[in-house]
Order: C-alpha cells, then sequence, then structure tokens
C-alpha cells in the first residue's frame, strides 16, 4: 500500500447514498431533522428515545444529571434490566423462534440458537451463579473462545446484576491476573481451550497459572469443554459448567436493576501504567447499542444476518456481536476461528453460507485479504451483502474501494465507524443511506453526538490538523476508570478544563465537515485494530532481568497498520551474532508478560537509548529510525551521537 497521509487527505471521491425508503434513517434530511431536535432539546431527545428504545421496569425521572460531572448520570431512578431487554421482550413480541446466534466453528460445525433456548440457557446460568452465591455487584472474569457461552455468560451476569469484565482470550495468564486482582473478581468462566488454525488453545491451563499467585478473590471457576482438551479440575474450586447449568431451572427473573447500575469492565490500553478499567453501565450502553445497531447499520431484525467479526474480548464484540445485534432482536453471525483457514476464502464462505447480509470488520482484516486474492471472495456468492462497516483504525483509500467494488460489488455502502471503547458505541460515521462516503474519512458525527476538531485551547479549527473531542455527553459514555476516579479524570478531561471529552486522536474536517481520523496523539498503538500502550510493552521487557532501558515506537505497516518497534539497551554486551536469539527470548518474554499481539516485531539493541539533555527519550527520532525514514529531529544535542548510527543499523 503506497498511500501516504497526504494521498490520504487529498481523497476527493465522493459516493452518493443509494436511495432506500424502507431505510431506518432514510435521508440526509431525516439525519439533519434528528440532529436539530437535538440542538433544540437534547435532553428530551434522549428521552423520546430511550422511552421509545428500551423495555423500563420503572420509569427514569432525570434524563441527564451533570451535578458531579465529569462523572454524568443518565436516566436515573429508572429500573430495567438488560437481559430482559436483549432477549425476554423480543420472546413476549413472538420472534421467539429467530435465530439469536449462528455459530459457526474452524471445522465447520454450525450452532442456530433461538431466541427461545438462548432465554433458557441465560437463566441456567444466571441460576448457576447463583447458587455459587454470586449477587449484583460481584464482579465475575469471562476469559472464553469466541463460543456462544461466552455470550450466555455476559447476558446472565447482565441478567442479576452481576458486573462483567471479559478478558481476550489471547492474553497472557499474568495479564490476566493483573484483570483478576483490579476486579476483584469472585467467579471466572472460562473454557477447556478454542480452536485456532486447526488446533486448540489453552484457556483453563491460563486461569490455572493465573490463580497460582494472588488473586485471592477468586471463589470459583466454572469451565465449558468445547475444545476436548486434557485439563485439570480442581475439585474444591472448578466446575464444570454444563453440570452445573443442567441442574437449574431454565427461567430466572430478570433483577430490576438501577440505570447507572455497572455492566461491564473493559480493559484498554492508555499511554501511560496498566491498562484501565473502562466501566459503563446498564441503561445509556443499552440504548445506544440498540440505537447505533438502527442507524448505523441499518438493522432490519427480521431478515438481516449480521456479523461483526470482532472478537468479544473487544469493545466491538461486546457492542456489536452480542448486545446491540440482540437488542434489535436481530440474528448474530459467530465464528471461532481465523479469517483464512482453510483458506483466505473462509469469511466470504462463512457470508455465502449464512445469508450474511451486514458485515462490519477491520481495516488489517480488509489489507490482509486484499493480498490472498480476488479469486477468493470471487468464489461465494456475496449476493446477500448489502451494508458493508470498517472499525478500529483508519482505511486507507485503496482497501476502502476494495472492499466497495470487490466485496460489495458496487452495491453495498460502506460505514467507516469511529469510536473507542470509551464511547461504547459508534460516534462518527456515515449512515448507509443518508450520507455521502468519501474514502478515508468517517463523515458525520451521529445524531446526538456533539464531536469537533480543536485546538490545544480548545478553539475549533478547521482545515489544519487539530485534537479530536465530544462536547457533550452521551448516554454510552464511559462512567470511569474502575477503581480511580482520578485517572479517569485525568485521562480523559485534564485537557479542556474538565469541558470536553478528550479521545486521543488526532483528526481534521474539511470543507464538508467530514471527519478525518489521523490517529492517536498519545503514546497508544494500533496493531491490527488492537490498542496497545508503549509504556505497557515497555514495562513488559524491563521486566526481563537482562534488560536495562526499552523504548517502544509504531512504525507503518502495510496490513497490520502499525508494526511495533522496541529499541532495548542490556545488562550485558551482545555482538550481532547474539542479537537474534536475545530479541526471540524478549518476544517470548513480552507473549507471557502481556500476550502474543504485543510481542514488538522489531527488536533493535544498542548500549544506549537518544535522549535529550534533560534524560527524555527522543521518540519521534526513533519513530524516524523505525520507519527507515529520513531524520527530521535535531540531534545535536545527544550526548552519544553514535547512538544514532548505531540504531539505524541494528535490525
Ligand atoms: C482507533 C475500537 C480511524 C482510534 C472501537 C481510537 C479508528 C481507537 C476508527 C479506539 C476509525 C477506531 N478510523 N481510527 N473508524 N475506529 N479507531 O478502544 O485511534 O479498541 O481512539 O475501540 O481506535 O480503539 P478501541
Amino acid at each position: 500500500m503506497s498511500e501516504t497521509i497526504e494521498s490520504i487527505l487529498e481523497e476527493h471521491r465522493i459516493f452518493e447514498p443509494s436511495s432506500n425508503h424502507q431505510a431506518n434513517i432514510a435521508s440526509m434530511e431525516q439525519y439533519k431533522s434528528l440532529c436539530s431536535e437535538f440542538s433544540n432539546n437534547f435532553e428530551a431527545t434522549w428521552e423520546r428515545l430511550a422511552n421509545e428504545h428500551l423495555s423500563w421496569k420503572t420509569p427514569f425521572s432525570q434524563v441527564l444529571n451533570q451535578q458531579q460531572a465529569p462523572f454524568f448520570r443518565w436516566f436515573e431512578d429508572g429500573k430495567l434490566n438488560l437481559s430482559d431487554n436483549c432477549l425476554d421482550r423480543h420472546i413476549a413480541a413472538g420472534s421467539g423462534e429467530r435465530n439469536a446466534i449462528i455459530w459457526e466453528g474452524e471445522a465447520g460445525e454450525v450452532r442456530r440458537i433461538s431466541y427461545h433456548s438462548l432465554l433458557a440457557d441465560v437463566c441456567r446460568a444466571a441460576n448457576a451463579m447463583r447458587t455459587l452465591g454470586i449477587e449484583a455487584g460481584d464482579r465475575v472474569i469471562i476469559y472464553m473462545p469466541m463460543i456462544p457461552e461466552a455470550a450466555i455468560a455476559m447476558l446472565a451476569c447482565s441478567r442479576i446484576g452481576a458486573i462483567h469484565s471479559v478478558v481476550f482470550g489471547a492474553f497472557s495468564p499474568q495479564a490476566l491476573r493483573d484483570r483478576i486482582e483490579d476486579t476483584g473478581a469472585r467467579l471466572v468462566i472460562t473454557a477447556d481451550g478454542g480452536g485456532r488454525r486447526g488446533t486448540t488453545h489453552a484457556l483453563k491451563p491460563n486461569v490455572d497459572e493465573a490463580l497460582s499467585e494472588g488473586c485471592q478473590s477468586v471463589e470459583r471457576l466454572l469451565v465449558v469443554r468445547h475444545a476436548g482438551n486434557d485439563i485439570e479440575m480442581n475439585s474444591q474450586r472448578d466446575i464444570n459448567w454444563h453440570e452445573a447449568l443442567n441442574t437449574e431451572a431454565d427461567y430466572c427473573e430478570p433483577l430490576a436493576l438501577d440505570s447507572e447500575h455497572p455492566l461491564f469492565i473493559l480493559y484498554t490500553s492508555g499511554s501511560t501504567g496498566k491498562p484501565k478499567g473502562i466501566l459503563h453501565s446498564t441503561a445509556g450502553y443499552l440504548l445506544w447499542a440498540r440505537l447505533t445497531m438502527l442507524w448505523t447499520f441499518d438493522l432490519q431484525p427480521e431478515s438481516d444476518a449480521f456479523w461483526c467479526t470482532a472478537d468479544v474480548g473487544w469493545i466491538t464484540g461486546h457492542t456489536y456481536s452480542v448486545y446491540g445485534p440482540l437488542a434489535c432482536g436481530g440474528t448474530t453471525v459467530m465464528y471461532e476461528g481465523v479469517p483464512t483457514y482453510p483458506d483466505p476464502g473462509r469469511l466470504w464462505k462463512i457470508c455465502a453460507d449464512h445469508h450474511v447480509s451486514v458485515f462490519y470488520t477491520a481495516p488489517t482484516a480488509i489489507r490482509a485479504l486484499i493480498k490472498a486474492g480476488n479469486e477468493w471472495p470471487n468464489r461465494h456468492d456475496l449476493s446477500h451483502l448489502r451494508l458493508l462497516g470498517t472499525v478500529g483504525e483508519p482505511i486507507n483509500p485503496e482497501a476502502w474501494m476494495w472492499y466497495r467494488n470487490v466485496i460489495g460489488q458496487g452495491r453495498c455502502p460502506i460505514v467507516d465507524t469511529w469510536w473507542q471503547t470509551e464511547t461504547g458505541g459508534h460516534m462518527i460515521s456515515p449512515l448507509p443511506f443518508a450520507t455521502s462516503t468519501k474514502p478515508g474519512s468517517a463523515t458525520l458525527p451521529l445524531p446526538g453526538i456533539d464531536a469537533a476538531v480543536v485546538n490545544e485551547n480548545g478553539e475549533e479549527v478547521s482545515g489544519d490538523g487539530g485534537l479530536l473531542v465530544l462536547r457533550k455527553p452521551w448516554p454510552s459514555m464511559l462512567r470511569g476508570v474502575w477503581g480511580d476516579d482520578q485517572r479517569y479524570i485525568d485521562t480523559y478531561w485534564h485537557n479542556f478544563d474538565g469541558r470536553y471529552y478528550f479521545a486521543g486522536d488526532g483528526a481534521r474536517r474539511d470543507e464538508d465537515g467530514y471527519f478525518w481520523i489521523m490517529g492517536r496523539v498519545d503514546d497508544v498503538l494500533n496493531v491490527s485494530g488492537h490498542r496497545l500502550g508503549t509504556m505497557e510493552i515497555e514495562s513488559a521487557l524491563v521486566s526481563h532481568p537482562s534488560v536495562t532501558e526499552a523504548a517502544v515506537v509504531g512504525r507503518p505497516h502495510d496490513i497490520k497498520g502499525e508494526a511495533i518497534c522496541a529499541f532495548v539497551t542490556l545488562k550485558v554486551e551482545i555482538d550481532d551474532s547474539q542479537a537474534e536469539a536475545a530479541a526471540a527470548e524478549l518476544r517470548a518474554h513480552v507473549t507471557k508478560e502481556i500476550g502474543a499481539i504485543a510481542k514488538p516485531d522489531d527488536i533493535r539493541f544498542a548500549n544506549n537509548l537518544p535522549k535529550t539533555r534533560s534524560g527524555k527519550i527522543m521518540r519521534r527520532l526513533l519513530r524516524d529510525i523505525a520507519a527507515g525514514r529520513e531524520i527530521t529531529s535535531d540531534i545535536s544535542t545527544l550526548e552519544d551521537q553514535s547512538v544514532v548510527q548505531q540504531l539505524q543499523r541494528a535490525r
């Protein structure tokens, strides 16, 4: 991909929206009228939508309480249950026989789960958790492969008010332990293993290892038998999920919970310290999950099969594999396996086999599949597709065009959705049948969302790049950082005297007011759509006994978007012939500390890292070296000039 950021900014192609009178938002006029309803009466509009779209046990009395800002409270005094909104409600409306989940495993096995049967499973799981003493407010860790039981566990937690924290199955025992300890979870739900690339990967043994140190809060482990791996069960602590559920009743009354009852904690990387536990609460999150499904994806629950390829370990999997589609009574497709197994046509085969009509994935996957060649999508019937979405990182116009022409066959609108773990759901995105699109632009904020690009003083800038902010609170916003109120304030509300939410992204608006997201302005990397903190990887590296110092930066990568490049100084001197082995050892060490997704692509060794006279590592210089670019930093003040040549040479 030869495009540079400059060529993306010069992108002028415009694609008019196709007309679809049945669409949930069917024209630009309708979009604008919703936006003006919000600007004329912000709270009343949210009130109307919350009443129209959610099923309440007790109505709320206040739309938005700003007294403790930035700790905003939405729909106070209202009571509802999320799983009731995602399940019982659709069954009562006569959709019980509709597929809630269509799951496919890597080997091709398929499970179809109706709303009726999903409710029964969720109730059994909820009852089983109650039998184990789990109550509202308790934390439950879910460390699972991409199987229906992951969604069942999430919904079961919400049924009884337990707060779930899903940990991505590829995170290491150490990363899992950190999250268990931070949440103080009483229960861990896991599986014997998961399927990937024709083999299985361990999950339960990772939990055993995590629990071997600390983690005093954990009392029980529920273990789903799935991969058929041999695992050890600790009879004092571990319980077979299926056995536990079998003895439970298939109905459990949904607990009426406060609108602001915490729903889940999801860890994400920031520029400092360990990942932070982003906290979301019930009503606002649910409302926005549903509205964005209806608006951005134009979901038609009776006829669509919706497939979001994200794992439930990420926010995209939470909102768009599980909660959003189910909140609408739609059908969600889940796949456990890699996109290229057994061949690069796998995703397209799944789309064809399950008549997927709305498909949502990350640019990194699109770029990888472009490389595999057009013969793969061309082999499968993609005629059911009617809408395509992307998320997670900027999409380069070339990939956008391929997605449109080859996958969408020129027929499907593309929604490039900008949002974050913290925002709960989409913030900036085209509406497929209302917004003209430009390849590479997330276009305009959704109705109700007040996004802007500002300079460091908080003044709006046009044309030039600036910082992306959200100027008004929104229902699905994070409610805080678990256990660390100050970190919430410092990270998101510090920059503009607490007036605006600071997203951490740079952006630019063009002459039509369209947003072009330029990427993170902090020390957060976006590797294959996964968010990783450079500090986190640096800490993992320096925890190795032979490392003195480490600095991690990103460099552009054709497929992954960004690759991880680490600069390391060691306690012992090594020669070139030893560098490879040392790098391999450090990669294995980072995999152990965090997980394989954080493994550096490049590791370069030097006697020193380049620092300013005040001792700050010169990160811009390192970024230039990592990318093999001409050096733009002033290096005349460097104490040790030879370091630069050494790092440029090192590989
Ligand atoms: C980036 C994922 C450009 C951005 C939902 C953001 C994007 C971070 C887009 C959040 C997009 C997400 N265009 N960049 N459409 N969507 N990003 O928390 O840098 O894993 O801040 O949430 O991904 O990553 P997170």
